[in-house]
Order: C-alpha cells, then sequence, then structure tokens
C-alpha cells in the first residue's frame, strides 16, 4: 500500500488536502492524472446506467425492460429530509475517548487481546488495579502492529519479569463489547488501564447553518447520501419524463460525514463521491429486482478490471442490516492494506422496500414489535418527525393499481472504487534496460477505458521532421476525442517507462521508417508487442482498441 500511495502523490493522481498547511485528517484531492481517473469511473458507471441504456430491450439478466433517468440535487436539503430519513436519530457512531492520551476511537473498531496477570506473583505497582484480567488495545492506526504490538505493551506495563507468567485468553484479536468493564482496558500509550470514556453516540452528519440569522431553526446538514434527494424527486421524475415502474434514477454527487477515524487513504473519508440507483419497482418483483441489480453491480467491476479472487458479494447477517433494510449485500474488494483473507466494501446494494418514501409521506417509521414498519410516534401520540404529507405512491394505469413503489439500492462510492482500480493496476515486472540489465518495471495496468491517458506520441529523436509527424498525430487525436499526450524529452525507454507509470496503454513512436513510409510504431503497456501501424490508421485503431 505503501508503493500505490508513493506512487498517487509522486505522478499526480491524489494528494492530501491542504498540504501546505499539514493537511487535514480525512480530506483529499485529485491531481491532474486523479481527476482523469476518476471522472472516467464516474462516466463508465453514468455510461452502464444510463448514457448506454436501451429502454427497449430487456438486458441479460433482468425480468424486463425499464427505463432510467438522472438527477443532480443540492448538497444541503429540507432538515426534514433527515429526520424522516432516519439519519438525524440513527446515524450515530460510538466513540470513546482516552482521558489520558487524548485520543478518540469507534467503539467498534477497538481491538485488542486479553490477557491475565497471576495476582500471587505481582508487585506493589500493579496491586492497586482491582483486576488480574486486562484488554490491550492494539493501535487502531496501525492494526497491522497486531500482536507484536500487544506482546510489547504487555511487557512494558507488566515488566518483562512476568512475561513468563502472563495468560493470554484469546488467541487472535478481538473487539470490546458493551458489557466489558472498561476498567480493565489498556488503551494504546495510557499508562495505567481504565483511561476510556464510556463510548457515546456521535451523529456523522457535518451541521451548517442556512441564512444569515444562524437561529437553531436554521441549522441544516451536508447530506451523508445522496440516495434522499433521489427520493424526494420521486414524484418530479414520475410526472416530467415518460418512465413507469420499474425504473431507476440515478445520481453522482459529493456527501459528507464526519467520521470519527477516517483512514486508509481515501477508503474512509470525511467528503467523498457516491454513485447511487434508486430502482422502483411493484413489491411482488423487488426480490427478483434485488438478485438482478447485485449480479449485475459485480459485473460491472469484473468487467473494469477488477480480479474475481480480490473481489467478492457478500450478503448481510440479518443483524447487519440497515434500520429501513430487509436484505443486503455489499461487493467488496481485497484492499492491499487489509489482512490477508479481510475484505472493504465497495458497494452496496440494499432492497430498502418502501422505507424511503413511506417515510416521506407519513413520517419517520419504525419498526413494531412484530417487526413490521409503522409511523413512530411521539410521547404525545403524534408522529415523532412528519413526513411531507404529499402522496408518494405510484398508480399504474394499466393494471389499474396503485402502490408505494419498493426501492433496490445499489451504492457505490466513486473513491473506494478509484482507489480499487489503482490498487488493482499496481504492477511490478522486471525488464531489460537500454545496457540489457533487468530493472524493476512499475506500470499501472489501468483498463483501457479508465486510463487517464490513451495514447502517447513519442518521436524518436527531436528533428527529421519527427516532432512535427508527432505533433500531427497527436493532434488528430486529440480532435478525435482521445485523451493524448506529446513527449519529445529524454531516453525512449526513460518515456515509455513514465508512462507505464500512469497507466498510459499505448504509446506510438515516430521513428526513421515513419519518415519513409508513413507508419509509427503502437507499444502495448502489458505485453510490450510493438506492430506498425500507417498514421492515417492510428486514431481508428485506438479508438477501436477503446470499444473492444
Ligand atoms: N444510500 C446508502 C448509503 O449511503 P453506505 O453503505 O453508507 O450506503 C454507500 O454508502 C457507499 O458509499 C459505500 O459502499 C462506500 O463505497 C461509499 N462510502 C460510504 N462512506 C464513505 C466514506 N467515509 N469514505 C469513502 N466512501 C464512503
Amino acid at each position: 500500500m505503501d508503493k500505490v500511495v508513493a506512487l498517487c502523490k509522486r505522478r499526480g493522481f491524489i494528494f492530501q488536502s491542504s498540504e501546505i498547511y499539514g493537511g487535514l485528517n480525512g480530506f483529499w484531492d485529485y491531481g491532474p492524472l486523479g481527476v482523469e481517473l476518476k471522472r472516467n469511473v464516474k462516466e463508465a458507471w453514468w455510461r452502464d446506467m444510463l448514457t448506454n441504456h436501451d429502454e427497449f430491450s430487456v438486458p441479460p439478466g433482468a425480468p424486463q425492460a425499464f427505463s432510467m433517468a438522472g438527477l443532480d440535487c443540492s448538497i444541503i436539503m429540507h432538515p426534514q429530509i433527515w429526520k424522516c430519513s432516519g439519519h438525524f436519530d440513527l446515524f450515530c457512531d460510538h466513540m470513546t475517548d482516552c482521558r489520558e492520551t487524548k485520543r478518540r476511537y469507534r467503539f467498534d473498531q477497538i481491538r485488542g487481546r486479553w490477557v491475565e496477570y497471576p495476582r500471587a506473583t505481582q508487585d506493589e505497582r500493579l496491586k492497586k488495579f482491582a483486576t488480574t484480567r486486562f484488554f490491550l488495545i492494539t493501535d487502531v492506526d496501525s492494526p497491522e502492529a497486531g500482536l507484536e504490538d500487544t506482546i510489547q505493551r504487555a511487557r512494558k506495563f507488566f515488566g518483562r519479569q512476568y512475561e513468563k507468567e502472563l495468560k493470554w485468553q484469546s488467541e487472535g484479536l478481538v473487539g470490546l463489547t458493551r458489557n466489558d468493564h472498561l476498567g480493565h482496558v489498556l488503551a494504546p500509550e495510557a499508562s495505567e488501564p481504565g483511561t476510556l470514556t464510556e463510548p457515546r453516540e456521535f451523529n456523522l452528519m457535518f451541521k451548517t447553518i442556512v441564512g444569515a440569522l444562524g437561529g437553531a431553526d436554521d441549522a441544516a446538514f451536508l447530506r451523508p447520501e445522496t440516495a434522499q434527494g433521489i427520493f424526494a424527486n420521486f414524484k418530479n421524475v414520475v410526472d416530467t419524463v415518460r418512465v413507469r415502474v420499474p425504473f431507476g434514477i440515478v445520481q453522482i454527487g459529493k456527501s459528507f460525514r464526519n467520521e470519527i477515524t477516517p483512514r486508509n487513504f481515501t477508503f474512509r473519508s470525511r467528503e467523498f463521491e457516491q454513485m447511487e440507483l434508486e430502482f422502483f419497482c411493484h413489491p411482488k418483483e423487488s426480490r427478483e429486482w434485488y438478485t438482478y441489480w447485485r449480479d449485475r453491480r459485480y459485473q460491472w467491476y469484473l468487467n473494469l478490471g477488477l480480479k474475481r479472487e480480490r473481489l467478492r458479494l457478500r450478503d448481510h447477517d440479518k443483524d447487519e442490516l440497515s434500520h429501513y433494510s430487509v436484505g443486503t449485500a455489499d461487493i467488496e474488494y481485497g484492499f492491499p492494506f487489509l489482512d490477508a483473507g479481510e475484505f472493504g466494501e465497495l458497494e452496496g446494494v440494499a432492497h430498502r422496500g418502501d422505507f424511503d418514501l413511506r417515510s416521506h409521506m407519513d413520517g419517520k417509521l419504525a419498526r413494531d414489535s412484530e417487526g413490521n414498519l409503522a409511523v413512530e410516534l411521539g410521547p404525545d401520540g403524534k408522529p415523532r418527525h412528519a413526513g411531507s404529507g404529499k402522496d408518494l405512491s405510484y398508480f399504474d394505469d394499466q393494471a389499474r393499481e396503485r402502490f408505494v413503489p419498493h426501492v433496490i439500492e445499489p451504492s457505490a462510492g466513486a473513491d473506494r472504487a478509484t482507489l480499487a482500480f489503482i490498487c488493482e493496476a499496481y504492477t511490478e515486472d522486471q525488464q531489460p534496460d537500454e545496457k540489457g540489465d533487468m530493472q524493476t518495471r512499475v506500470l499501472m495496468k489501468f483498463h483501457p477505458r479508465l486510463a487517464p491517458i490513451k495514447a502517447a506520441v513519442l518521436p524518436l529523436v527531436k528533428k527529421d521532421g519527427m516532432p512535427e509527424l508527432g505533433l500531427e498525430l497527436y493532434r488528430a487525436l486529440k480532435a478525435a476525442g482521445i485523451p493524448s499526450y506529446f513527449d519529445q524529452q529524454g531516453a525512449i525507454g526513460k518515456r515509455y517507462r513514465r508512462q507505464d507509470e500512469i497507466g498510459t496503454p499505448w504509446c506510438l513512436t515516430i521513428d526513421g521508417q515513419s519518415m519513409q513510409d508513413k507508419t509509427v510504431t503502437l507499444r502495448d503497456r502489458d505485453t510490450l508487442e510493438q506492430s506498425r501501424v500507417p498514421v492515417s490508421e492510428v486514431v481508428d485503431e485506438i479508438a477501436r482498441r477503446l470499444r473492444s
């Protein structure tokens, strides 16, 4: 992962936000190449969902043909949206603070090991602790430190002379539960156990003020998901464009979450982009549509180059489901910052039932004792958070039936997808240099459709008409809308390596032969195969390869 992060910085993919002021935790800037890569990821998604969608044919695996529409909603919306969506009450993490080190942790991310200390041999220093059982937290910022880290801290805390008498109570790292007594817990860098505060709820929405007066009624939130803008506009879309249930509404946009512990490069950020589809269907057909979207979204990542061995579809257990969901599967990727065998979420595909539309009609919903959804009532017997009161049901004029559509929601993170494509692309191989010595070559094996630059035009030398022919070719590629690069600086081997490192799939070299027969060498980044192509056919050839 360190190599990937270093390459991202060195070659202008991703920079720490506000770096000149020491950075701001959880915020990232995309550099000149990163912005192109991420745009290509979003474009690939938008194309697949909307631009290339044919509403008159049945896609493979789909129960029937369907329509798709797009939206771009505001980031700040009416505060009632978040009350009815459940985010105001429920979008919380539990955090705990270390009173000694002033560090803050997400309670569910705490990992460590239980150790027992034999009281019979304990010395004066340890006697003051009314326990023989301690939970040693592994430093949550560097979980890879794992076992070695906890053993070091055990030595330091108990003293080396007692090391052999310590009894480890768990083989691997385990998490704390709410019932564990915090007085037994030794936090990272703390000198004594018991410094953690009781876990407290912490709402992840960023608060802001709308308007100049700034009273309590002017409080608003930066959206923590793009989905709610789609639900709030459901009726607008039905009434204004030609869609019939089943149909989908897509949106790409920024979301904000005040994550307690942003980490793992861009994986968990405080500002990020989502690519969300809300697919509205008849309740009776919602299971089929759920399966369809789950499988289709998994395939999308495979089609763009993620390897099956690092990509998995995981169905949620019942207790993992969000407050609205009756079924969810995660599409997960084996990021290199995770331990072997561990996966991180790229996208959640959720069957949300009619929770969202009903909440925005009637008020916030909750499950009753039988598990049914009902409007949540306050102590006065009135709905706790009132809905819009608007009728968000749908009338099917062919079947003469009115119903509240069910929703299937594939919700992807543009930054996580981009990071996964970066991690997957990073490759090292051994290639001979100009002198025939083997050298490590770093290449980014991006899918050509995602690569920031598709073709680099490289005149072999800066004379004999080669730069002029090169520029002509470069301009023809640009005119055809193919992002290209012109480079005539330095040895050709070095220029190839520069392009390999930023993932340019094809290099076009202008050499002496080009000046005679008007052909160029087309070099493939991955196979290193070289073929000669007439200059007049290069643009079509690159366009053809990009389509295939
Ligand atoms: N509307 C449903 C929803 O927002 P989610 O699982 O909370 O569901 C969907 O988020 C996706 O958004 C995640 O799978 C992930 O790709 C991305 N995402 C969520 N939180 C993120 C964060 N803090 N940083 C980067 N991406 C994030």
